[in-house]
């Protein structure tokens, strides 16, 4: 009885989040949830003039380049999982790649130790971009408007300006030192007054680039101009990425990774991301649990997530990396008794601790800032794309002329064995750097069918805390009856194996979850946010938006 009324509680609060900061309308024809509100019009116009859900997103990914530099990018990567109306999948790995001259101890000193900083902030942080050639491959495959009328937005709000909102004007204002000093002599993002919302952001020499990429597609990027304005900047700090590195970037498909999970199909994405097979096997590891009695956030619930995620985190430090480079055992992964057989060390007495939970073994196995949008439209179509420049803002360097920002994306690499990223993700061989190869991701864009019909659109930046976000987010909408919106601003927390500790979303547990997590064992660590999740859900009135209250995340539909 307590249990439903915390629950009912912390119902209330979210309910009362959802009210005020996002409305929860229908829309019969389509929807796009982003990270930013002028990208989010873009993506809807799009959607107006007869555009599909994948032209929607070609746009949004080049709005969100020009409008929210933290994440939105040209200089990153990222990953589409695709479904049409008819229920064919696809998805598309637009990662990025260590470049030819990348080698498995380049961010180690003399005496093998991590060089702090340098897989982080430094112009051998970048991976080889692969969002144009991304966006080029997909429009290709599945567009149906014309590419340049895809990229013109992006091009108008970067010529013209668009006027920014106080969490970006806060985010330049706090990072003009340290564009200043990663940019020494260049004056993006740097005015003399600290930004104000409302102020005008505009980026002629992005502008410029984005032409060439209108003009010309993938050479206008991989090639010309601005291939070399990129070898350049690398050429003035060391950077690896050379011409021959931009010619040879390709985006792959490649096939849908898919799970059940009861009544539901999930359709996620395969290696280089880490996120599908661990979404499948969290899900996988919880099923056959009443959660939907015990209630969203109460103490078995958490307790039984967190255990799950504890163990799916120790497999992904040793059996995932890129594909092409290592095999990865993904059936011996996603093989339900495997999965199951992994929770037999677990018990309701109390936390086990990671110490005591290493890798599983498999049978056979030979050892050999982000963002997110989901976007469907009138006919069905569905995208799930996150894409990335890693930290927030990359390695905040711009390549000079050119007016966009580098990933820095090589630290997704294990930089050495059992050697925390930062996102305190530890890793080995399987996610070494090689000349080539894609280094390791979380991100875990996702959409879901039930009894054959399109359900739900989702994924959610936030580094290692991705899988657990998207994981929380389907169980509020299956398990705990949470609208798209509710399910999206539900307060959430994340294990993930080491360090030893939850990590949570202040104020997501009550009094009551907190004494009895902590007697077992647990480690609470509150923070102020995880995640921002942006999500569809299809109900029979229409598409039903979830953009996070977190920040300034816009749903748009018609
Ligand atoms: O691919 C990955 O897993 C990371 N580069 C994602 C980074 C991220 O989500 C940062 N955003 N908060």
């Amino acid at each position: 009885m307590l249990k439903r009324y915390g629950m009912l509680l912390l119902l209330f609060a979210t309910r009362q989040i959802t009210v005020h900061a996002q409305s929860n309308d229908h829309y019969a024809n389509g929807m796009v949830v982003c990270a930013y509100p002028d990208a989010a019009q873009v993506g809807l116009a799009i959607l107006k003039k007869g555009g599909n859900a994948v032209d929607a997103a070609v746009a949004v990914q080049f709005a969100l380049a020009v409008t929210y530099p933290e994440a939105g990018n040209i200089g990153g990567g990222g990953f589409m999982v695709y479904r049409s109306a008819k229920g064919k999948t696809n998805t598309l790995d637009f990662r990025e790649k260590a470049p030819f001259a990348a080698s498995a101890n380049m961010f180690l000193d003399a005496s093998g130790n991590v060089i702090p900083g340098m897989s982080t902030g430094s112009h051998q942080a970048s991976g080889v971009p692969g969002s144009v050639d991304g966006m080029v491959e997909a429009n290709r495959k599945y567009g149906r408007l014309k590419w340049a009328e895809l990229v013109q937005p992006a091009i108008d709000l970067a010529r013209n300006g668009f006027k920014i909102t106080k969490r970006l004007a806060d985010g330049l204002t706090r990072g003009a030192n340290i564009f200043a000093k990663a940019n020494p002599g260049k004056s993006y993002f740097l005015k003399e007054m600290p930004w104000v919302e409302g102020d005008l952001l505009i980026q002629e020499d992005l502008a410029k680039t984005l032409e060439q990429i209108r003009d010309k597609g993938r050479k206008g990027f991989y090639e010309g101009t601005v291939a070399d304005q990129i070898v350049e900047e690398m050429k003035s700090g060391s950077g690896l990425i050379s011409k021959a590195d931009l010619q040879a970037y390709h985006s792959v498909w490649r096939k849908a990774i898919t799970g059940k999970y009861k009544d539901y199909k999930i359709i996620t994405m395969p290696p280089p991301s880490s996120g599908g097979i661990a979404l499948i096997s969290l899900l996988k590891s919880v099923e056959k649990y009443p959660l939907h009695r015990w209630g969203y956030n109460q103490d078995s619930t958490v307790q039984l997530m967190v255990e799950a995620e504890r163990r799916v985190y120790a497999d992904r430090s040793k059996y995932l990396g890129d594909p092409d480079f290592f095999k990865v055992p993904v059936d011996s992964l996603l093989r339900d008794s495997y999965i199951l057989s992994r929770m037999d060390s677990f018990t309701w007495d109390a936390a086990t601790p990671s110490a005591s939970i290493q890798p599983g073994t498999i049978v056979g196995y030979e050892s050999d800032q982000t963002t997110h949008y989901s976007i469907t439209d009138k006919d069905g179509n569905a995208v799930s794309v996150t894409t990335t420049l890693n930290g927030s803002f990359g390695s905040k360097i711009f390549v000079k002329g050119a007016g966009f920002l580098l990933n820095n994306q090589m630290d997704d690499f294990s930089s050495k064995p059992g050697v925390p990223n930062m996102y305190g993700l530890v890793g080995g061989k399987a996610n070494s750097i090689q000349p080539n190869k894609r280094m390791l991701s979380s991100m875990t864009p996702t959409i879901i069918e039930k009894n054959g019909r399109l359900f739900m659109v989702v994924g959610t930046p936030g580094g290692s805390t991705i899988i657990t976000s998207v994981f929380q987010t389907i169980l509020n909408v299956i398990e705990f009856d949470q609208d798209m919106q509710q399910a999206v601003a539900s307060k959430r927390f994340h294990h993930q194996w080491l360090p030893d500790n939850v990590t949570v979303e202040k104020g997501a547990f009550s009094e009551a979850t907190q004494s009895k997590l902590t007697q077992k064992g647990y480690k609470l660590n509150n923070i102020n946010g995880i995640g921002r999740v942006d999500a569809i859900l299809k109900t029979s009135g229409g598409y039903q938006g979830g953009a996070d209250p977190r920040a300034d995340d816009t749903k748009a539909g018609w």
